[in-house]
């Protein structure tokens, strides 16, 4: 169920219990947006790693969306002309990655699984299969 609170000119709060976020529009910076999720169902904090991804899963959707543009081993685009997005998904926070694989890269043409339609599980698991991509 998804249920929403405006007030008006200042923040509109967009609460979906189905996918377990929260999104909130502030008027004024509008189109800008924060989207809090709950994470705890999907990360093993005391490793700060994924809980339960499904790689097999995750490679599929990989795939279909990523490889255009980040290639099939990962390496397309090179962050710091280095690392592959399977070495930025092993250097940086887990939970950051996961956040932005569901709301895009700013600046960038990078797609949004939320805008997709992906459920968490399914950002889940195309960051796991990414870390099993070489560095
Ligand atoms: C339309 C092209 C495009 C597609 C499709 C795309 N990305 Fe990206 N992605 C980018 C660009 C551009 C960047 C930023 C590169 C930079 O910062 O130099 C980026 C950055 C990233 C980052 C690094 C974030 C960071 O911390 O800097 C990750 C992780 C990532 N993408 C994962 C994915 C995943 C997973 C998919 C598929 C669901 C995907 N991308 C699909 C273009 C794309």
């Amino acid at each position: 169920m998804k249920t929403t609170i405006e007030i008006p000119d200042i923040i509109t709060f967009t609460i979906c219990t189905d996918h377990n976020y929260v999104i909130f529009s502030i008027t004024s910076q509008n189109p800008g947006f924060i989207e809090w999720i709950n994470d705890t169902p999907y990360v093993d904090y005391a490793i700060g790693e994924l809980a339960s991804p499904n790689t097999s899963h995750g490679k599929v959707l990989y795939e279909g969306t990523c490889t255009a543009c980040h290639g099939s081993d990962g390496r397309q685009i090179l962050f710091d002309g280095t690392l592959g997005v399977g070495g930025i998904a092993r250097d940086e926070p887990t939970v950051e990655i996961l956040h932005k694989i569901r709301s895009g890269q700013p600046g960038t043409s990078m797609p949004s699984a939320i805008v997709n339609g992906w459920s968490i599980q399914d950002s889940v698991d195309v960051l796991g299969y990414i870390k099993t991509l070489p560095d």
